[in-house]
């Protein structure tokens, strides 16, 4: 039995930081683990051009003590993108890639695409660069059931996509059923990012009798236990296709409450790497854990493999039900739960 685990540092290729005091709250759970992270921009004002992208990235440096910790940013795509501006931070690398929110799909994305033609031009410039198109691969429209948001998507947005961008590199990002996962594996130019929820609760978790856990939801909702299987399934085998991206979404507990309406989110960054731990050494895959959580993603982005290491051991502890401070408080994924394994912050 595998007690210790040394791994290259990882890195979390989907991840909200948010701003303001939440920032400078969620960003140190972040930085204790990865050397790199996506993170998302959808904000309240999204990061649609290089002055927001530079100055989200100050801010995210000025909440944190790790010198070393890099933030990537993704331009937010919409409808009417200053494409010069784009081109520049992409060139000039402002702007890891960029991200597609279908309109209203989830928080903060009333900014985002009506319709994927809108953004041809920007996918143009982005396959010429060599660089990322990252999706929320969800199909929103009232006939479409909330549990077939990712096919749909699949069915009718990205196959026209790809069919018109062969040579665009996507990440279809916190994949969360098998057959947008099935998909990933059968296309060319296409990853994925698997986040530890959809590997660890089903929609029977969230969807009591007839109430919902709020802690629970998030875009795209847990599926059934085929899917969970087919996800643990193809992020243990090591495959370079797939890689880390938490999607830990924080939103305070009082953008919870069932009466109101519930934003979308699992905050699963406090315990994030060790839930992954666990769940690779359930299905007898530690050996694999590395890969997936330190050399796909950085091949797949083009980027280096970081030097630093990063230890666990196996020891049970309790995480704290909530991250509290003054202000705000979040409920945390795995709160008030034994979890299995520990990261080792100083040797
Ligand atoms: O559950 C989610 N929360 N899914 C997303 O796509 C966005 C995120 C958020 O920003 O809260
Ligand atoms: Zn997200």
């Amino acid at each position: 039995m595998m007690n210790r685990l040394n791994i290259i540092k990882p890195d979390d290729w989907h991840v909200h930081l948010r701003e303001g005091k939440m920032l400078n709250i969620v960003s140190k759970f972040s930085t204790r683990i990865n050397n790199r992270c996506i993170v998302m921009p959808n904000l309240t004002i999204p990061i649609t051009n290089t002055e927001l992208a530079k100055k989200y990235k100050s801010q995210i440096l000025s909440s944190i003590q790790e010198e070393s910790f890099i933030p990537l940013i993704p331009c937010y795509l919409t409808d009417n993108l200053d494409l010069k501006d784009f081109r520049d931070g992409l060139i000039n690398g402002i702007f890891i890639g960029a991200k597609l929110y279908p309109l209203n799909s989830t928080t903060n994305s009333d900014y985002g695409v009506s319709n994927i033609e809108k953004i041809f031009p920007a996918l143009e410039i982005l396959e010429e660069h060599n660089k990322n198109l990252l999706i929320h691969g969800e199909k929103v429209a009232e006939i479409i059931d909330i549990f077939d948001r990712e096919k749909y998507f699949i069915d009718d947005e990205l196959t026209i996509i790809r069919k018109k961008f062969p040579k665009l590199n996507i990440v279809l990002e916190h994949v969360s059923s098998k057959y947008g996962a099935d998909f990933v594996i059968e296309n060319n130019n296409i990853a994925g990012t698997i986040t530890p929820h959809h590997m660890l609760i089903t929609k029977k978790d969230v969807f009591g009798e007839n109430e919902i856990d709020p802690n629970l939801f998030c875009m795209p909702v847990v599926k059934e236990e085929k899917d969970l299987i087919a996800l643990r399934k193809y992020a243990c085998s090591g495959n370079s296709k797939f890689f880390l991206g938490t999607d830990s979404a924080p939103h305070p507990d009082t953008d919870k409450e069932p009466s109101k309406s519930i934003k979308p989110g699992i905050f699963s960054s406090p315990c994030s790497i060790e839930l992954y731990a666990e769940i690779f050494e359930q299905e007898n895959s530690l050996q694999n854990l590395e890969k997936f959580s330190s050399i796909n993603g950085p091949k797949f982005y083009n980027l280096s493999i970081n030097k630093d290491k990063l230890t666990l051991i196996k020891e049970n502890w309790k995480l704290d039900k909530f991250t509290v401070n003054n202000e705000i408080k979040i409920k945390n994924f795995f709160g008030g739960e034994e979890i299995k394994w520990k990261v080792v912050l100083q040797e």
